[in-house]
């Protein structure tokens, strides 16, 4: 059974308890958890099926080529990396309620960044049961990925994840 990286920034917040949640449910010992800060070339390397969370915390960090966005580091890792034969799947936690007109425009750079270097992108995730104006972070009737609201819709959380995973694992086989 091909390796799953759980890979996640920032730590201590609703992303890396909801990664904490994701590997619960998961259910297998073929997964690991990497915060952005101490993931290695080879951990991308060795692992065929990759989990990627993060938060969308306003446009401006992403934007910032800057190195203090830890995102900027793990996207010049993939450059070295050959995508084409990865599995990746993505997850977003986002403020529907104080963000509607950008809620989870985060899952949109994860796209944009996959996209480009050619990795096999799943877990794509109905728009229904969320209320907001505006995201980036979705196609259609369709987010890039889970779409968490811990702010409004913290019970919603585990049976979204549960629902979620039964349609990645079809594809992380
Ligand atoms: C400064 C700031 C800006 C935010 N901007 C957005 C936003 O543009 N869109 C959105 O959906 N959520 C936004 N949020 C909400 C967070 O994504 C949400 O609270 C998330 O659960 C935080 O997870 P974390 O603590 O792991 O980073 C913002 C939160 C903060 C504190």
């Amino acid at each position: 059974m091909k390796k799953v990286a759980l890979i996640y920034w920032p730590e201590g917040g609703n992303v890396e308890a909801v990664a904490d949640k994701i590997i619960e449910h998961y259910g297998s010992d073929t997964i690991t958890k990497y915060s952005i800060a101490n993931i290695r070339k080879e951990d991308l390397a060795e692992s065929g099926y990759w989990i990627i969370g993060g938060s969308t915390v306003g446009s401006h960090v992403w934007e910032d080529a800057d190195d203090s966005n830890k995102w900027n580091d793990l996207f010049k890792m993939l450059d070295k990396i050959d995508l084409g034969n990865k599995i990746v799947a993505f997850y977003g936690l986002g403020d529907q309620v104080l963000y509607p007109s950008h809620f989870l425009n985060g899952l949109g750079i994860f796209q944009e960044e996959f996209e480009k270097r050619k990795a096999n992108i799943v877990g794509q995730w109905p728009i229904e049961g969320y209320d907001f104006y505006e995201s980036e972070g979705l196609k259609g009737n369709h987010f890039f990925g889970l779409a968490l609201d811990e702010d409004n819709q913290e019970e919603l959380t585990d049976e979204r994840i549960t629902k979620w995973l039964e349609i990645i694992k079809k594809e992380f086989k």
